[in-house]
């Protein structure tokens, strides 16, 4: 008889953790339902080419050694890179098919100063000379292949003297010591794995593109994230030509920040004003619309928040939300009943951030409640005002951070009245002129201002 030379493990699609036995919720994440059964070969489990690390002394490397950052030389980019790449990390580049993953991966580093290898399994290398050619970029450095064969690619590695490898994408491509398909969970992880100790091990900066699906994350990305020392998503929505690049883990950086882009015929342009190109499609007058100063990082945008408020014709009533969070729309329509004497519970209500952006701090809530009584009672609010703060469930207003930064930003757009919690306004220590700084205490008091 034969005796197999493979063993048989559960991986965990979420996590990646592997187990000898099927459970039917992962131990290590406690997700139901995603343990697989993967063959791996028992050669490579026992054994991985990998020599052993060195130590080295914390001061040789705070003293001696360079930690510089490499700029793309793109703002919006290098922003949320936290300065840009780091030799020796890993970024992972996420995103829905066709968002523009490749488009932004290659002008990430058209302008870089050392050779890249930028490995395309979904496209061959005309594809991407092609679209090199529409982004203008002319870049001695960059070296393409559509390999996707791991071991193929660390030949490529050992030939070229690179410093950034780019993988595109990470479903795509397979190594041999796996058993499965190229993109199952089990060559994601190892393809992974390999990746990650090259570009430890030789300083190559790595950036892994991965593709989502419309439920979340296919297997493989999401487990990535936890190998990964950066991980950045770029969103958007396909209808709208703005996209915009998210840190949601940054080992060296900050994770508040975003990138704005414009997606145009010559890939993707830096919007260097986003809140111009939120506002640029606002009708002021119509009732429901609200703009809404918010922070994203360290930067203020101004967005536009729009509610539409109708009778419900069945027994349920609607509550639709694009770009904020439906729990915290149904707290606010439990201010407006409780607090404010609105009725609510017989009417549809759709609330809109503007162009896709999605925002989460709580520092929008009066503008939503604001954008929900102003639909409700079909009076439009004034147009060359905005409002901030967070509404407690006492419908009291709560200080927001940045005041200054938001008050800044509206005044530059040419607004001329900031409604916002008085605690806020009555501590601002510089006075901004050409604005009317209007404090208040509680919804209510905003309400009777407006209405
Ligand atoms: P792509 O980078 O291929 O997306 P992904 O790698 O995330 O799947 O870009 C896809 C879309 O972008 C495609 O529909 C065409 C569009 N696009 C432009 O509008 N302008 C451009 O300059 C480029 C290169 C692409
Ligand atoms: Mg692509």
């Amino acid at each position: 008889m034969v005796k197999s030379t493979n063993i048989t493990v559960y991986l965990c699609s979420e996590c990646g953790s592997d187990y000898p036995k099927w459970h039917g919720k992962c131990p290590t994440c406690n997700e139901w339902g995603t343990l697989k059964e993967f063959s791996i070969s028992k050669k490579d489990r026992q054994k991985r080419d990998v020599e052993t690390r060195p130590t080295i002394p914390l001061v040789d490397i705070l003293y001696h050694g360079e930690i510089k950052r490499n700029p793309t030389g793109i703002s919006e980019i290098d922003r949320v890179l936290g300065g840009g790449f780091l030799p020796g990390s890993v970024v992972l580049l996420g995103g829905n098919p066709g968002i523009g993953k490749s488009t932004l991966a290659l002008q990430m580093v058209a302008k870089l100063k050392d050779p890249v290898l930028y490995v395309s399994a979904e496209e061959n290398e005309e594809q991407i000379a092609l679209r090199s050619k529409r982004l203008g970029i002319n870049s001695n450095n960059l070296n393409l292949t559509s390999e996707n064969r791991w071991e193929g690619i660390m030949e490529h590695l050992s030939l070229l003297n690179l410093k950034y490898l780019v993988i595109d994408s990470i479903q795509t491509i397979y190594t041999d010591h796996g058993e499965s398909l190229p993109g199952s969970i089990g060559q994601v992880r190892e393809c992974g794995q390999k990746i990650l100790e090259i570009c430890k091990q030789r300083r190559l900066t790595g950036i892994i593109i991965g593709h989502v699906t419309k439920e979340g994350m296919i297997a493989g990305p999401k487990m990535l994230e936890h190998m990964v020392d950066t991980v950045l998503y770029l969103e958007g929505d396909t209808r709208h030509d703005y996209r915009i690049l998210r840190a949601v883990k940054n080992r060296f950086g900050s994770t508040n920040e975003i990138g704005v882009f414009e997606m145009t015929t010559r890939g993707l342009q830096e919007v260097k004003n986003p809140s111009e190109l939120f506002l640029a499609e606002r009708h002021p007058d119509i009732a429901g619309s609200v703009v809404v100063p918010t922070m994203e990082g360290s930067r203020p945008i101004l967005i536009e928040v729009q509610a539409l408020v109708s009778n419900a014709t069945f027994g349920t009533p609607q509550r639709n939300v694009t770009g904020f969070a439906p729990r915290r729309l149904s707290m606010l329509l439990a201010v407006l009943e409780k607090r404010l004497g609105l009725l609510m519970s017989t009417k549809d209500v759709f609330v809109n951030f503007v162009g896709g952006m999605s925002v989460n701090e709580p520092a929008v809530d009066l503008a939503v409640i604001s954008a929900i009584a102003s639909s409700q009672r079909d009076k439009p609010l004034p147009s060359r005002m905005v409002l901030a703060g967070e509404v407690g469930l006492g419908g009291e207003l709560r200080a927001v951070s940045h005041i200054e930064k938001r008050v800044q930003e509206a005044k530059r757009l040419g607004f001329k009245e900031f409604i916002g919690p008085a605690s806020n306004v009555n501590k601002m220590r510089r006075k901004v002129s050409g604005i009317t700084l209007i404090g208040v205490e509680s919804v209510e008091s905003v309400f009777k201002r407006l209405f």
